[in-house]
């Protein structure tokens, strides 16, 4: 029996030492990060920023260190002024001349290619240096920001000299970043590379959209709350459709891009992830467990529907407009094969077969070159049973929704009906809104420095695991396979659609054939 129930006085716990209150900012542990692809786009626009930001509002250990390594003959000097440049452009927060001082004291360069043993022991010294001289312990994030086709090589040379075991208690952690393969195949091939060095819990896999304060919003909007919970599923909604459009066209990535396409791009991964959240069954805890259980569930029950040509569409951007400027076509783009059918436009439906969700379609889309950069996902109700209006005063009443705004006029909207001030009972939609911008003062931190983060804290919940990927794949590798096959058979190809628009006609078929139609965020 405790004291307290013995009727004495409760011990006294000072409340800010308990682990768990999360009002302590969480803040990481001696560690470093070792980026291997220092010199490529992610590294350059999100992840030397973000390594910044966390700097700056004071989530790095003091003695926190950076090393790139790459194929570049760089001094530490030359590395840290590539940092800089990218940091002054892309960095969230304000520039402190004294936290980037501090920062870059602990930036090191090795030059070398991957296969290279000198550069690896090279490295070596490095980090052992660096515990010496900065104290980080032993604790090493090994970030694969490159090509799959690498990851091989990187992780053998990483295990060959010594570096993935750790000393004592100190840690060893892996971060890869999608495509995690191009299929199911090549995804378990991926896994086995990676898992032969390192066991599950040091993999952590990087789908940034998990990072995204927004993303994290679906689970309080869903599980906090009350009003909401009762609604969701298929006695109310009628169908569910997620977005994610953007205004740019591939830009300098024609090498990655190119025989990938919109559905593996961003599909496979961003957008299941959404679905998995938005139509998962309350979780037990936020453990990482539990919520990897209640998506896998999830994503264990999609299915694509049978009739491919009928609930998937495909398209190709072809010249037009974006932001006021002329713009090339897909096949026009720099290194681009004029005979490509890869999409840059891709649609499904998918069906979650469970008692919450049964005959309820969720409608999946993304895109680039669309009209506009929006990701949002729209819950859309069943009409009300009975409108004891006049057909005529509820023409410009639509379907009730709820629409989580991912970005990036981030908020969440319910539409409802509402009667038009005036003598007649004339109802139209209206819209109830929240606006992270009008209701909280500090801007969201980038995806990348909670993720940055959560690897240096060893913290697993937003990290897809191997099953999610595998599965994620089982779903979308017969759409794929479809098209492919009849690409081959010169059956269909990719469907041209002209730059600033909202996509091929086919998609909006494909809804139009199930008696609904795509919103126009
Ligand atoms: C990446 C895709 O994962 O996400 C890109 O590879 C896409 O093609 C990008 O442009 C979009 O990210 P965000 O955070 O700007 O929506």
């Amino acid at each position: 029996m405790s004291r307290a129930s013995r009727g004495g006085p409760a011990p006294y716990v000072n409340p800010l030492r308990q682990p768990e209150d999360r009002r302590l900012p969480r803040i990481a542990g001696p560690s470093c990060v070792v980026i291997f692809g220092v010199t490529g786009d992610l590294s350059r626009k999100k992840l030397m920023p973000a390594v910044y930001d966390l700097a700056n509002r004071g989530l790095l250990p003091p003695g926190f260190s950076l090393v790139g390594f790459a194929r570049r003959e760089w001094e530490d000097q030359d590395f840290a002024q590539v940092v800089y440049e990218s940091v002054k452009r892309y960095a969230r927060t304000e520039f402190h001349e004294e936290v980037w001082n501090q920062l870059a004291e602990g930036f090191r360069f090795v030059p070398g290619s991957f296969d290279d043993d000198e550069a690896f022991e090279h490295l070596v010294n490095t980090v052992d240096e660096l515990d010496r001289e900065r104290g980080t312990g032993g604790n090493y994030a090994f970030y694969l920001s490159i090509p799959p086709g690498f990851f091989s090589t990187v992780v053998g040379q990483i295990k060959k000299h010594g570096l993935a075991t750790p000393r004592g208690d100190s840690w060893r952690r892996v971060v890869i970043e999608k495509p995690f393969g191009h299929d199911l195949e090549s995804a378990v091939d991926l896994d086995d590379v990676v898992s032969e060095v390192f066991p599950p819990e040091s993999v952590f896999r990087i789908d940034h959209y998990l990072g995204k304060e927004t993303v994290q919003n679906i689970l309080a909007f869903r599980f906090a709350n009350e009003l909401f919970e009762p609604v969701w599923n298929s006695h109310y909604v009628d169908h569910v459709q997620i977005t994610m459009a953007e205004d740019v066209g591939i830009g300098g990535r024609a090498g990655y891009y190119d025989g990938i396409g919109a559905a593996r791009d961003v599909i496979q991964n961003h957008l299941l992830q959404l679905m998995a959240l938005v139509a998962m069954e309350p979780p037990v805890s936020f453990s990482a467990r539990s919520l990897r259980l209640e998506k896998q569930k999830v994503l264990a029950q999609a299915r694509t529907p049978d009739r491919m040509d009928l609930h998937t569409a495909r398209g190709q951007y072809t010249a037009g407009w974006a932001g006021g400027l002329k713009v090339k076509g897909y096949l026009d783009e720099e290194d681009i094969p004029a005979s490509s059918a890869t999409e840059t436009y891709a649609a499904i439906r998918l069906d979650i077969e469970t008692r919450r969700w049964a005959g309820v379609p969720f409608y999946l889309r993304t895109g680039k070159r669309l009209a506009r950069r929006v990701t949002e996902i729209a819950v859309v109700f069943k009409r009300a049973p009975h409108q004891p209006f006049a057909k005529y005063d509820t023409a410009e009443l639509t379907q009730n929704a709820i629409v989580i705004r991912i970005q990036p006029d981030e908020g969440v909207t319910v539409r409802f009906g509402s009667k038009v001030p005036g003598t007649a009972m004339e109802l139209r939609d209206v819209n109830m809104d929240f606006a992270y911008g009008g209701t909280f003062v500090e801007s969201s931190p980038e995806a990348y420095e909670r993720l940055i983060l959560d690897v240096l804290l060893g913290d697993p919940p937003l990290f897809p695991q191997q099953e999610e990927v595998e599965l994620s794949w089982k779903i979308l590798d017969p759409v794929i396979q479809y098209w492919a096959e009849q690409s081959k058979r010169g059956a269909s190809m990719p469907e041209p659609y002209v730059s600033g628009g909202w996509g091929p006609t086919s998609a909006d078929a494909m809804l139009e054939r199930d008696g609904r139609a795509w919103r126009r965020p």
